[in-house]
């Protein structure tokens, strides 16, 4: 085999075992979260899990892979020119959640080579669901293959809305829709997607590493993933570079376009 398939295998099974080890933390400080540091504004927080799970991803990565790139939210940005490899980690994704006591969270890894996202790791400690995909191969829950749904009626869709300020989203789509529900982790919304327990999904603003697993994994499974004015979505490790993302099955993607084109988000009136 080749050195290429050989990371990818040697990846997904690291990835894996780097979230399972981080969630046993993170399920025993569930629900008895004592501090919450506030960062940006009142709504984007970190608590002490935050930090130990992601000690314990960028320990157990850098160990096996320490010419890797790593590019983690809580502030390990571990660089290197010489390689092709960077991996993108949250370790908490639905910080909001977790502090207040929802199981709605998860843990998201990703490996981008050369820029692309290809391989994507997310595991949500409550359930203990595992997603996983290779970019091109599939998409798999708990080792079973996932598909995104065939459904073409937006009155018979059950759509998620991510971040979305000035909720333009909910409001317009909930009455067009089946319903849109709010969770609150951006990386499971995407598996819900991939899954079919979504049909679309809608983010007004991404940061690399709430989207990067749950990427792979919606692509993977079928989905179609643009900005808001339906070209193919970029992935970027700018952060300053921030796009929104519109996720869907795919059937449904013209109809959820034409709305957002008619100015509903607010942002490109
Ligand atoms: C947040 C979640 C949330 C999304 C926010 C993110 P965090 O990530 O993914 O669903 O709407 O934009 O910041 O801070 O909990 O890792
Ligand atoms: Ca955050
Ligand atoms: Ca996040
Ligand atoms: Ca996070």
């Amino acid at each position: 085999s080749n050195e290429a398939g050989d990371i990818v295998e040697r990846a997904l099974t690291l990835a894996t075992e780097a979230a399972k080890a981080a969630a046993g933390p993170l399920r025993e400080l569930h629900g008895q979260v004592e501090s919450i540091d506030v960062k940006s504004d009142k709504s984007d927080i970190v608590t002490e899990a935050d930090h130990q799970a992601n000690r314990i991803i960028t320990t157990v990565i850098g160990n096996e892979f320490p010419e890797h790139a790593i590019f983690s939210e809580e502030g390990i940005r571990q660089t290197n020119e010489e390689t092709d490899y960077t991996w993108v980690i949250d370790p908490l994704d639905g910080t909001g959640n977790f502090a207040h006591g929802n199981p709605n969270y998860s843990i998201s890894i990703a490996l981008i080579e050369d820029g692309d996202p290809i391989i994507g790791v997310v595991y949500v400690p409550e359930t203990e669901e595992l997603f996983t995909a290779i970019a091109g191969e599939g998409a798999w829950r708990d080792g079973d293959p996932i598909r995104t749904t065939d459904r073409d009626r937006l009155d018979e869709s059950m759509l998620i809305s991510g971040y979305d300020p000035d909720g333009s989203f909910l409001s317009h789509f909930y009455q067009e829709s089946r319903g849109v529900r709010r969770l609150g982790s951006a990386a499971l919304n995407l598996c819900y997607l991939a899954s079919g327990s979504a049909d679309a999904t809608w983010e007004h603003d991404t940061y690399p590493w709430d989207i990067a697993g749950g990427l792979v994994i919606a692509r993977a499974a079928g989905a179609t993933i643009t900005d808001e004015a339906g070209d193919p979505f970029e992935f970027s490790l700018d952060t300053d570079d921030r796009a929104a993302l519109l996720g869907s099955n795919g059937p449904l993607h013209p109809a959820l376009l034409e709305h957002l084109e008619d100015g509903v988000t607010g942002s490109n009136a």
